[in-house]
């Protein structure tokens, strides 16, 4: 099914079992942080086909991308920001945004050239 879609390391021996369960194929317990990309905030509350088979929500599994899916923030969300935090043709969002929300919260206004001190308006 998923041979040449799916890197044989993550089943070797094809071994459905370390991603399905007998009840059904769409159940999967497939533990992610093997790969590069942690499924943190979010993340973790998505379909694997959120991700694997994006713009195509046709869920055929031949159309699904495992093997060199890009991890870079700005492949699957888009730009509101029109690439003015880019660096070298990149944005990381998460210099600035968590995994749960788009509030800046891990953004440290500290480390440029106008500290915010003092009074906070509250
Ligand atoms: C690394 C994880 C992983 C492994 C290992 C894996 N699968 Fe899958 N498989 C998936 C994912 C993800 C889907 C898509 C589920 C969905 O549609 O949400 C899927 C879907 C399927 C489907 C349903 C296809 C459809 O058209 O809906 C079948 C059948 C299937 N797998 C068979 C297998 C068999 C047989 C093996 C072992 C030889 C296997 N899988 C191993 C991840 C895996
Ligand atoms: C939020 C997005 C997201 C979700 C949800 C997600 N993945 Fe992934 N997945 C990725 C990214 C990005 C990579 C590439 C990471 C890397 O380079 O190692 C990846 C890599 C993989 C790989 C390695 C591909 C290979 O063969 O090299 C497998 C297998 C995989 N994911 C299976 C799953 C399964 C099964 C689920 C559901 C339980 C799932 N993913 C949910 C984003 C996601
Ligand atoms: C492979 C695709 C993929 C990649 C790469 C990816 N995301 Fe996501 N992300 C999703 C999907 C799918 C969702 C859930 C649907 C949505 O909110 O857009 C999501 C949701 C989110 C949310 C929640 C948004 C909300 O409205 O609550 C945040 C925050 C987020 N991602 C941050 C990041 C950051 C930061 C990176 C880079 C480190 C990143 N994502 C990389 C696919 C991806
Ligand atoms: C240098 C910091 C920085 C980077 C990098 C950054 N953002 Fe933001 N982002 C912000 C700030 C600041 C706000 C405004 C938050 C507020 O309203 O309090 C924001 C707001 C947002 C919002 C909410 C917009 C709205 O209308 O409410 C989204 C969505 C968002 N960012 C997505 C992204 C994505 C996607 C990336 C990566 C491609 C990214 N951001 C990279 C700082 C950043």
């Amino acid at each position: 099914m998923h041979k040449g879609y799916i890197s044989e390391k993550y089943y070797p021996g094809q071994s459905c079992e370390k991603c399905h369960v007998s009840d059904s194929w769409q159940a999967n317990h497939f533990n992610h942080d093997q790969t590069n990309f942690k499924l943190l905030g979010a993340h973790a509350q998505q379909s694997c086909m959120a991700c694997h088979d994006r713009g195509d929500i046709s869920h055929d599994i031949k159309k699904a991308k495992f093997i060199d899916l890009s991890s870079q923030c700005n492949s699957c969300h888009v730009d509101v920001h029109n690439a003015q935090f880019a660096q070298n043709g990149e944005t990381d969002c998460a210099r600035c945004h968590g995994f749960e929300n788009w509030k800046p919260t891990s953004f440290n206004h500290d480390l440029t050239a106008f500290k915010l001190e003092g009074n906070t308006w509250a």
